[in-house]
């Protein structure tokens, strides 16, 4: 049974409370962290997302009945104290900000008692990430995660800010929509009152963002909830916000100086941090050819190399064949590590083999104990061979140098993935690192041998870059996209492109994609009929805002930046969500379960 709190009224937040304070009364209210007995004395620590306030009851200054009430406090428990604040002297606790002052309690309310909670409500807890997520509102008391979604404020208040110095108009798009082309899978809305048919919820209001532009409004940013029906990973959720923006008669640079102007001013607010541009810039080819990645993490060195040519008529058959087949032979040299043991090295391979790879051949240069190289394939190899490879890499005495030979796609794969682990575990990566990057020019399309087909590497909206577009026929994968990714230490931040305001390239685009007039209309027709009418060129770009908080708040996952996250296979604990509904609505909607296809599901 709670107290009111009729007829008082909070002073300040907990952590708020000042030296400057002392000798004043105050009323706080928040959250029992501890309280301990020392006899004539109890100490309570009161807790709200300010930080901690010490309060003390004695029995002389309280009287004897606030002082029995206060024997009675627990953790959790929720209270308001009225008192004096007071300087805690020699006492003095260096470790929180409040550690010099205290509050001399003279009254006290319960406001409400807590059950005993699952876990602690503490800073570092090894609690299960599931149980804290059922009891995700208990979780968030804890103050890493007060931090973070405070943070994940004031970098909103940051971005819209800087939006809106930049002369952009925050615009709501709609939640129910047809569906959009992120390439994802989409969460569908039944309709009650068309039965049968079905929203989707967007992937991203790219459509819509286009179609702003259209309208005039020349400059448009929202903090948009998105939806993707995908396997979800620590940076990746069902449904996440992105920081989307579009912006009329712009072309590549004009997107890239508004978006280094927004990420030094956001870097710079939330985190007092500099972050120095213009920002490096790197092709996606080069990206790939170099790192093995379209989103290279820059922390570390160690580039990969191309030896096809050197290695192109060797005696070692798996890399001259693959040459032949038109793959290529790719390695890295690691400085100093030609000792490295064997059981990391096959860690390594092991790592090669997880992404598709079918080996990983290795050289350690000078290091047999007769001086010789030790090398995994020496044997299929002339002495001039491997000292053309060692020539290559640039490698001296005692490096190591790994080497993998597979076509174009799994080649930078599995060398991007060695690349990584590499850093990780020769500890490499400098961690209080902040290195951006630019990806550009990004391949137009992309063949899946899943469908059989070209598929756009965007979106089917992104214009390919005009020097390129003669090749769209003749050699449709060869044509480059003004695309552009904006990389944060390996991680893809964000991601967006110039688009096709002419009606010839998109009716090309479209056929390239394998769409019929038809399909185009009824997917898109009203973005088709809405270019008819004078489009402005326009180009944009969407960040996860979640992973930008996530890196600001040096998070492990989104999981932890976000207030009511939901699990790996897209359940929330807390709620119980998703879950079965009524008969009568699935009635008034005309849906029936297929409960038998779930069963075997189940069972098989
Ligand atoms: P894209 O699909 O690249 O582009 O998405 C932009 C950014 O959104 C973030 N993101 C996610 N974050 C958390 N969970 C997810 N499931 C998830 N999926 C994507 C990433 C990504 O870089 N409309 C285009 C943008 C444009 O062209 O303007 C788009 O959505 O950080
Ligand atoms: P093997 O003859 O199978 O013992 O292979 C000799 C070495 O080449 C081993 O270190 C293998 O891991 C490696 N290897 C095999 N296939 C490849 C490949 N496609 N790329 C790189 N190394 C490979």
């Amino acid at each position: 049974m709670g107290e009111t709190m009729k007829g008082l009224h909070r002073t300040a937040r907990c952590a708020e409370f000042t030296k400057e304070d002392i000798g004043k009364e105050v009323t706080v209210m928040g959250w029992v962290q501890k309280s301990r007995n020392k006899g004539g004395l109890i100490f309570t620590d009161v807790r709200d997302r300010s930080g901690i306030l010490q309060v003390v009851f004695e029995e002389e200054k309280c009287g004897k009945e606030v002082f029995e009430k206060a024997a009675t406090l627990r953790s959790e428990y929720c209270v308001a104290v009225v008192g004096l604040l007071r300087s805690r002297g020699t006492d003095a606790n260096e470790k929180i900000a409040t550690g010099a002052i205290e509050v001399e309690a003279k009254q006290l309310r319960i406001l409400s008692e807590s059950a005993v909670p699952p876990f602690q409500i503490e800073d570092e807890i090894n609690t299960r990430e599931e149980l804290r997520l059922q009891y995700r509102y208990l979780d968030l008391r804890r103050s890493p995660l007060q931090r973070n979604i405070m943070l994940r404020h004031k970098l909103c208040i940051a971005v819209r800010n800087y939006m809106d110095e930049q002369g952009f108009l925050e615009i709501e798009t709609p939640t129910f929509i047809k569906s959009t082309p992120e390439g994802a899978r989409d969460y569908l809305v039944p309709s009650r009152v068309h039965q049968g048919e079905f929203y989707a919820l967007p992937q991203s209001p790219q459509l819509l963002k286009q179609l702003l532009m259209c309208s005039g409004f020349d400059r448009y940013f929202q903090l948009a909830r998105c939806y993707r029906d995908e396997d979800l990973r620590a940076d990746r959720q069902p449904e996440f916000t992105q920081i989307d923006m579009e912006l009329s008669f712009a072309d590549v640079d004009d997107v890239i100086a508004v978006n280094e102007g927004l990420i030094k001013r956001i870097w710079k607010e939330v985190l007092g941090v500099d972050i120095k541009t213009p920002i490096e810039r790197m092709t996606w080819q080069a990206a790939m050819d170099k790192y093995g990645s379209d989103k290279p993490d820059l922390r570390f060195d160690l580039p990969i190399t191309d030896i096809s040519d050197v290695v192109k008529d060797c005696g070692f058959s798996v890399f001259a064949d693959t040459v032949k087949d038109g793959g290529f032979v790719r390695a890295i040299r690691v400085p100093g590590e030609g000792h490295m043991p064997r059981k990391k090295i096959d860690a390594l391979v092991e790592v090669a083999k997880y992404y598709g790879g079918k080996g990983l051949a290795y050289l350690c240069v000078n290091c047999a104990d007769d001086g010789s190289h030790k090398c995994s394939f020496a044997k299929f190899m002339k002495e001039e061979e491997l000292e053309a490879i060692i020539k290559a890499c640039g490698a001296e005495k005692g490096d190591l140098i790994v080497i993998a030979a597979d076509k174009f796609t799994r080649v930078c794969q599995v060398m991007g993935q060695v690349r990584l682990e590499l850093g990780r575990s020769l500890d490499l990566i400098d961690r209080n690192a902040w290195r951006f990057l630019w990806v550009t020019e990004f391949p137009l399309l992309e063949w899946s041998d899943e469908e059989g087909r070209f598929m756009a590497m965007h979106h089917p909206f992104t214009s390919p870059m005009e020097e390129d577009w003669q090749y769209i026929d003749s050699d449709p994968g060869r044509v480059r996209a003004k695309a552009y990714d904006i990389v944060l230490n390996g991680t893809e931040l964000g991601g967006g492109s110039v688009r096709i305001h002419r009606a010839d390239i998109q009716k090309k685009m479209l056929e390239v994609l394998g769409f019929t007039p038809e399909m185009a209309q009824s997917q898109f027709g009203f973005l088709l009929e809405a270019f008819k009418y004078g489009v402005p060129p326009h180009a944009g770009l969407a960040y996860g805002l979640d992973r930008v908080a996530m890196w600001m708040a040096g998070a492990e996952s989104i999981r932890d930046v976000m207030a009511f996250p939901k699990v790996k296979d897209a359940s929330d604990l807390m709620m119980g969500a998703p879950s079965v509904v009524d008969e009568k609505q699935l009635r008034d909607l005309a849906i029936k379960v297929d409960y038998d296809a779930i069963n075997k599901k189940d069972n098989g």
